[in-house]
């Protein structure tokens, strides 16, 4: 049975990620694991966008704070394309509150706290479908192999 199923994700380095230097790292440990990066830019979120991507989140005790840190300086939103890539990136993120990240994930390297945790990835292929449009026009995609 052959097990390979092609995914696209939407990765974000999160300010303290663009503030730590660590751009170059995160896409480099997604390369080496033999993931393509399809869609790549720099960009400082307005509130609107980010309220938008967070909408599930809306009303929550953190919303404020996840939108003002969000958007507190530049963001790189990022497409990264392969087999099962969704579920990769997550495992290769690490768990939500860096605090519980086994070492060697991207978050139990590099962060220590729920509100600065360095990377987001998309959970869903719903989601996924969903907030890749809010950073990237179908023409901005590299779909050729
Ligand atoms: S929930 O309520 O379980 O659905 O939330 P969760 O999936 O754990 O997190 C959703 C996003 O909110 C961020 N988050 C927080 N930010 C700041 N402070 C606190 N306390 C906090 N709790 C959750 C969390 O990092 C998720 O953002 P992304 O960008 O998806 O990682």
């Amino acid at each position: 049975m052959d097990l390979t199923m092609e995914s696209t994700t939407l990765v974000l380095v999160k300010p303290d990620g663009v503030q730590k230097g660590i751009i170059g790292d995160i896409i480099s440990r997604f390369e080496r694991r033999g993931l393509k990066i399809i869609a790549l830019k720099m960009l400082h979120l307005s509130r609107e966008r980010a309220a938008i991507h967070y909408e599930e989140h809306q009303g929550k005790p953190f919303f404020d704070g996840l939108v003002d840190f969000i958007t507190s300086g530049p963001i790189v939103a990022m497409v990264v394309k392969g087999n099962q890539a969704i579920k990769v990136v997550r495992t290769m993120m690490g768990t939500t509150n860096p605090v519980d990240a086994l070492p060697g994930t991207i978050r139990g390297d590099y962060a220590l706290t729920i509100g600065h945790n360095v990377i987001h990835g998309s959970d869903s292929e719903l989601s996924a479908i969903r907030e890749i449009k809010i950073y990237f026009d179908e023409k901005e995609i590299n779909r050729l192999d």
